[in-house]
C-alpha cells in the first residue's frame, strides 16, 4: 500500500514547486492523478502537470535528500525487477492497480515513440499483455472495475489499456485460444495509435468538433493501420483492428464503410468494447456513466452499427450489474457492485455504502455476497452515480 506521509512533510504552494524537491502527498487518490508513485522527486514536467491539475497546496518532505540520477538502464533493470519480484500472494487490488499501472506506462512509452516518429517496440505491448491476461484470470472483477479510471489529460493511453483488458475477458468468454486472447489484449492496446499522428489540438479539444476536424479524426484509423504495417511484431490482427475499428456492420462506419461479414469477429467485437468503454470511463472530475447505461447505449446499435449476436454475448459477459455498478437494494441502501462473474445476474457481491434513508455514507461499509443469503437486500435497480453526491473511489 502507499506510504503515508512523514510527519516533518510541509505543505507547500503549488506555485512554490521546484524540481529536486520531495513530493510526499498530492491530496489527491493514487488513482486520480497521473503519476505512478504518489511519493517521488519533483522535475520540471511534474511541475507542470501538478499545475495543471488545479492543485492549490501540495506537501513536501523538506529533509529528503535529492537521490543520485539514476541511469536509464538501472531504471529499466528496477522495473523488471518489480516485475518478476512482484509478491505472489499480494491482494487483488494493489496487484491489479500495479499491473494496469505498468500496461498504461507501455502504452503511454509507445505513443510517444509513435507521435516522435521513433521505431516501436510492441514486443513491450505483447509483454504486459501477458502480464494482464494472468491478472485477469486472478481478479476480474477489480480489474474491470478498476479500468475504468481515468485522468483528464491522459484518456487516449488509459483507454487503450481498458479495451485491451475488455477484449480478453470477451475473448475468453467466448472461449478463444489463449494465445488469441493475448493477441486480442495486444491489438487492442494501440487500436488508437493513429490518433498520435494528428495534431494534438484536435484530438484534445473540449467542444464540439467542426466537419473538417471530424474529417482529419477519421484518419487515425488508416494512419495507425500505416504505421503498424511498418511495426515489426504488430500483427495482422492489430493492424485491422486500428484500421477497421470504426467500421460497423451496417456499413455505416469508417474508413472504408465496410459491411456485414466483411468484418472480421474480433473487429466487430472491438467496436462494441470501444464503445462500452467510452461511456463507462469515469474521468477524474466525471463521474462516468454507469455501466448499465453502457450496455443499454451498445444493446440500442445492436443489429444496425453493432453485431447483435456479439452484443447478447458481451452483455452475459460483464454481467447485467458490471463491477462498480451503483445498485440500489430493497433495504433503501445503495451499494457498488464488487464481484458479478460466475454467478446469478442479480446476486452479486457488492459493498454497501450509503443509507438513502438515514442520508449518510455506511462506516465502515460492509461487503454483503448477494448469492449466499441476504434476503432483504435484493437489487431493486442500478442507479446513476451522477444523482447522488458520491466520490468517484467509492466505485472502485
Ligand atoms: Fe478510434
Amino acid at each position: 500500500m502507499d506510504r503515508p506521509p512523514p510527519k516533518e512533510a510541509v505543505e507547500v504552494p503549488v506555485e512554490d514547486l521546484r524540481p529536486g524537491m520531495y513530493l510526499v502527498d498530492l491530496g489527491v487518490q493514487w488513482a486520480m492523478h497521473p503519476f505512478l508513485y504518489n511519493q517521488f522527486e519533483l522535475d520540471q514536467p511534474s511541475i507542470d502537470k501538478i499545475r495543471a491539475m488545479g492543485l492549490k497546496q501540495v506537501r513536501i518532505d523538506p529533509h529528503r535528500k535529492r537521490p543520485p540520477p539514476a541511469s536509464e538502464a538501472k531504471q529499466a533493470a528496477e522495473s523488471s525487477r518489480r516485475r518478476s519480484t512482484r509478491a505472489k500472494n499480494d491482494d487483488g487490488r494493489q496487484r491489479t492497480r500495479q499491473i494496469t499501472q505498468e500496461a498504461r506506462s507501455a502504452v503511454r512509452d509507445l505513443l510517444r515513440d509513435a507521435r516522435a516518429g521513433r521505431a516501436l517496440r510492441m514486443q513491450d505491448i505483447d509483454a504486459v499483455s501477458e502480464e494482464l491476461a494472468a491478472a485477469l484470470r486472478e481478479h476480474p472483477d477489480t480489474m474491470l472495475a478498476f479500468g475504468r479510471l481515468r485522468s483528464r489529460d491522459h484518456y487516449t493511453y488509459q483507454h487503450s489499456v481498458n479495451v485491451g483488458v475488455l477484449l480478453m475477458a470477451f475473448a475468453r468468454h467466448l472461449r478463444m485460444p489463449e494465445r488469441h486472447v493475448r493477441a486480442l489484449g495486444s491489438a487492442g492496446m494501440v487500436h488508437d495509435i493513429g490518433k498520435v499522428l494528428l495534431p494534438n489540438g484536435i484530438i484534445s479539444k473540449p467542444g464540439p468538433l467542426t466537419d473538417e476536424e471530424y474529417q482529419r479524426v477519421k484518419e487515425h484509423t488508416w494512419r495507425g493501420a500505416e504505421l503498424l504495417r511498418e511495426t515489426p511484431h504488430a500483427t495482422p490482427l492489430a493492424v485491422r483492428m486500428a484500421e477497421e475499428h470504426h467500421e460497423r456492420i451496417d456499413g455505416s462506419g469508417y474508413p472504408h464503410g465496410l459491411s456485414g461479414r466483411q468484418l472480421s469477429i474480433e473487429t466487430r467485437m472491438a467496436a462494441i468494447i470501444d464503445v462500452y468503454d467510452d461511456v463507462t470511463a469515469i474521468r477524474a472530475y466525471h463521474r462516468g456513466r454507469p455501466p448499465t447505461e453502457g450496455l443499454r447505449i451498445i444493446a440500442q446499435d445492436a443489429g444496425q452499427g453493432l453485431d447483435e449476436d456479439l452484443v447478447r454475448r458481451f452483455v452475459r459477459c460483464v454481467g447485467i450489474y458490471p463491477p462498480g455498478t451503483l445498485v440500489r437494494l430493497s433495504s433503501e441502501k445503495l451499494a457498488v457492485v464488487l464481484e458479478s462473474c460466475d454467478r446469478p445476474a442479480d446476486k452479486p457481491r457488492v459493498r454497501v455504502i450509503y443509507d438513502i434513508n438515514a442520508e449518510r455514507t455506511v462506516e465502515p461499509p460492509p461487503t454483503l455476497d448477494l448469492y449466499r443469503g441476504h434476503p432483504g437486500h435484493r437489487i431493486e435497480r442500478s442507479e446513476d452515480p451522477a444523482s447522488w453526491a458520491l466520490p468517484p473511489e467509492f466505485f472502485l
